[in-house]
């Protein structure tokens, strides 16, 4: 990708970044620093009743003379219901207290319900009011984001992701004052993570760094004109990052998922996860979440394993407009071939070959998806309109049908016949 002057450049992130291990015992000091008088903690009965993670980070709090709240009611694939129910269970408890921050501990799911609770509890309303647009009454509430899982990289992102019944896919709040203030990535607090959890984490944090590598370019993208820029297209730093996240998640992720207390392994997919955010909140996603979200919304399957299972095609379906990109993907996946369309293509099928190796279903029918259901998943996907806009072949509809219809019968073009 070329500079120009023409074209900023626009990188998002959250303010404070740190990485250590132990890192959780920042969290104390951070929020004295910062003059709160009341944090609440966001998180799940995993943590709260099988860990001793919670009493601590709340006895280290209370030492610091923080009042603590605790909401323990996160769940995978959090609802906009639950959220409203959190929210309305919190405000009970505070009594009339007011709230300065939130501290999320968890996985993707309970830092996505701390985001929502983030503007829920200030102003009182159901979270899906804030869904679609970010013309919010005010700003979140600020966010301590402690993640357990390496994979969605929200402890970056402008997004929180729910479930909302009656719509066929998953909705998301989205603006730029919802990245967290703070994100402490503490490599510790994944060693505990299920074979299962570490894999969806780690092809998530796969999928965000290789579709926002292989995505639209900035100047094309269309948010120049935008105030303030959430999403908007990939750029030069964007793509630094993705790269050595496709790098870390290679080097790391069978090791992680094999040997869940290799702490080596587990730094480096935190480190996999994390550089695949800086790249996707910025540079954006496009296919493979949209289809994901559509194919989540069909079988509530996890959001890793609707990943996994378009990405490699989605890899395929770009080979020609992408091939660069995707053969030096190729070659970091341990591609022997020599040309550039020969590293793409071995691009799709060494990432087929990974999610395989993480017990991950690698097509369709292992969803027990019906032929008859492809129309509908291709039109879900498609309606997922800011993530359909961004796919790099314009417009997409075609190239959405064939790559439903390649996941279907788990058909890639490097596939030996
Ligand atoms: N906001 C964003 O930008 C964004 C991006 C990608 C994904 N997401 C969302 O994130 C969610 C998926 O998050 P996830 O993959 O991190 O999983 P998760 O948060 O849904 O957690 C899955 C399960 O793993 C458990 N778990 C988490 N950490 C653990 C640990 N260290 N030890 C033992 N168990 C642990 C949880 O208790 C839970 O039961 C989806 O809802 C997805 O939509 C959000």
């Amino acid at each position: 990708m070329t500079l120009s002057p023409e074209h900023p450049l626009f990188f998002c992130s959250p303010t404070r970044l740190v990485v250590q291990a132990g890192g959780i015992q920042r969290v104390a000091p951070f929020c004295k620093s910062r003059g709160w008088a009341t944090v609440l903690i966001v998180t799940d009965r995993f943590f709260s009743k099988s860990t001793p993670l919670v009493t601590s980070l709340a006895s280290t709090l209370d030492a610091a003379g923080i009042k603590t709240f605790v909401c323990d009611s996160g769940e995978p694939d959090p609802s906009t219901e639950l959220c409203d129910r959190a929210s309305a269970e919190v405000l009970a408890q505070a009594g009339g207290t007011p709230i300065d921050a939130v501290i999320a501990l968890g996985g993707g799911s309970n830092i996505d319900l701390a985001k929502g609770l983030s503007l829920t509890l200030p102003y009182r309303r159901p979270v899906a009011e804030f869904v679609g647009h970010s013309n919010w009454p005010g700003r979140p509430l600020p966010l301590v984001a402690l993640p357990t899982t390496s994979g969605t990289g929200s402890e970056i992102t402008a997004g929180a992701i729910f479930l909302q019944p009656g719509s066929a896919t998953k909705v998301a709040l989205m603006g730029n004052d919802l990245r967290p203030l703070i994100a402490i990535i503490d490599p510790e607090l994944t060693l505990s993570c299920p074979p299962r959890v570490t894999a969806d984490a780690g092809i998530d944090a796969l999928t965000h760094a290789i579709e926002s590598w292989i995505t639209m370019d900035a100047r094309d993208f269309g948010a120049a004109q935008e105030a303030d820029p959430a999403y908007s297209g990939r750029n030069p730093l964007t793509i630094m990052f993705a790269r050595e996240s496709v790098r870390f998640c290679f080097a790391h992720l069978p090791t992680a998922f094999a040997e869940p207390k290799d702490l080596t392994a587990r730094t480096g997919m935190s480190y996999s996860s994390l550089y695949a955010a800086l790249s996707y909140a910025t540079a954006g996603l496009h296919a493979v979440h949209a289809l994901a979200y559509a194919l989540a919304g069909m079988t509530h399957e996890t959001h890793g394993r609707t990943n996994a299972v378009f990405l490699p095609y989605v890899m395929d379906n770009l080979v020609h407009a992408r091939t660069a990109e995707l053969a030096e993907i190729g070659r970091i996946a341990g591609s022997s071939k020599t040309d550039p369309l020969g590293q793409a293509r071995d691009a799709a099928t060494l990432t087929r070959a990974l999610i395989k190796r993480l017990d991950m279903p690698t097509d369709l029918k292992a969803f027990g998806i019906q032929e008859s259901q492809l129309a509908q998943l291709v039109g879900d996907g498609l309606n997922v309109v800011r993530l359909a806009k961004a796919y790099p072949i314009q417009p997409p509809q075609q190239a959405f049908a064939d790559i439903v219809r390649n996941t279907f019968l788990g058909r890639l073009s490097g596939d030996t016949p």
